[in-house]
């Protein structure tokens, strides 16, 4: 299929629907909580007037990293007294920031938890600026978080003539979402490279396919993106979307493995280690689908679907709906992307088994050199 730059808008569905239906991303950023300790920990923060700066690229609406900007205002409290702290959320610009603003501010979400925007002396914002381009000042950030965003490409390099995604592309297809891949990867670091102060940390939680091929819905069950695939095919079958619409579901997305993460560091001469960044850790862990942890424990085939589907739908909507013909009305549209994941939770819901969203990531630590 010829490459073909893309004009497509991702986005998360919004009005809180992302967060209350991610579970298991929320699981992940706490997981990641331990490595945002210790790099604060490693980092002596000062009292001082100045504020302390953090950023969550690619945070959605929030609502997921909640827990975790708790413990970091905690933690800086402890060792800075009250020194400001500045935060903020960056997404792109149609992310519901709304959302993200109402959930921050207690006015969405869980009413038990005291609202995060009431901490004393924490300073929330929103930049709905992409984390391809530079997002904060040279050299004022002192802790950078991202967590399972950065595998969302700046463009799709080309079109996947009979999958969805760059897991089932063929091995053309797969090398140029690579290169794609491999150069993004690089601009990201560049960019944070400059917002980092000296000795100011990256903690980043990536999809990625680990050491055992493992990749987001395929850890040994049902592979959830050829799922994907032969639901968006079988639309295709009956008539229901176009040869056209059909290709152009194609998931702006690449998983590297941690050895490709990890090549911008290893070559000292790289302009990533030119930029001073270092890489202190890099693991990965699979953290497991919790919807289908609850099916184990409730045997209930229906609710399992219910629950399940519409965790895909939150991230994966917009790539579906958005490679429908414009022309079509938004009714029309709507009710083939029903119709799409309809099918998806009747047989989720007809043979349960294997089906599972379960995580795999690589947990990354860097420093940005120049300080302690
Ligand atoms: C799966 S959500 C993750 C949200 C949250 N960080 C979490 O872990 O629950 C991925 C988010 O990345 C955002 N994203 C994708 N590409 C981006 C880019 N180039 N710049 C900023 N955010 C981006 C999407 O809009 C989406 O809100």
């Amino acid at each position: 299929m010829a490459a073909k730059a893309s004009a497509q808008v991702i986005s998360m569905r919004g009005a809180g629907y992302y967060s209350s239906n991610t579970v298991g991303a929320k699981a992940v950023i706490d997981k990641a909580g331990g490595l945002v300790a210790d790099a604060l920990a490693a980092m002596t923060i000062k009292p001082s007037k100045a504020p302390f700066s953090v950023c969550d690229y690619g945070a959605a609406d929030g609502g997921t990293s909640l827990d975790l900007m708790r413990r970091v205002a905690k933690i800086v409290r402890a060792g800075a007294g009250d020194r400001p702290i500045a935060l903020t959320y960056t997404d792109l610009p149609h992310n519901d920031f709304s959302a993200l603003f109402r959930l921050t501010q207690g006015l969405l979400g869980d009413q038990a938890k005291k609202p995060l925007a009431e901490t004393p002396g924490l300073y929330i914002f929103g930049s709905g600026t992409s984390f391809y381009r530079q997002i904060v000042p040279d050299g004022t950030l002192n802790l950078g978080f991202s967590a399972t965003a950065m595998h969302w490409l700046s463009k799709r390099p080309g079109l996947i003539a009979d999958h969805v995604q760059a897991v089932g592309a063929s091995p053309e297809e797969q090398a140029l979402f690579r290169k794609q891949a491999m150069a993004d990867w690089e601009t990201i670091l560049l960019h944070r490279a400059r917002e980092l102060a000296p000795g100011g940390k990256l903690v980043l939680a990536n999809f990625c396919a680990d050491e055992k091929g493992r990749y987001l819905g395929h850890t040994g069950g049902v592979n959830m993106f050829d799922e994907f695939a032969r639901h968006w095919r079988a639309l295709r079958q009956k008539g229901r979307i176009t040869d056209a619409e059909y290709a152009n579901a194609t998931f702006p997305q690449f998983y590297k493995t941690p050895d490709e993460f990890a090549a911008p560091f290893r070559d000292k001469g790289s302009k990533v280690a030119k930029a001073g960044l270092r890489l202190d850790h890099i693991s990965t862990a699979v953290t497991k689908c919790p919807y289908a942890a609850d099916f184990r424990k409730h045997g209930d085939a229906a609710t399992f679907a219910r629950a399940y589907v519409p965790t895909l739908r939150s991230w994966s909507e917009t790539v579906f709906a958005g490679a429908l013909d414009p022309k079509r009305s938004p009714q029309e549209r709507a009710a083939i992307v029903d119709a799409f994941y309809g099918a998806y939770e009747a047989d989720v819901a007809k043979s349960p088994e294997g089906h599972a969203m379960d995580y795999v990531h690589c947990f990354m630590v860097m420093t940005r050199n120049g300080g302690r």
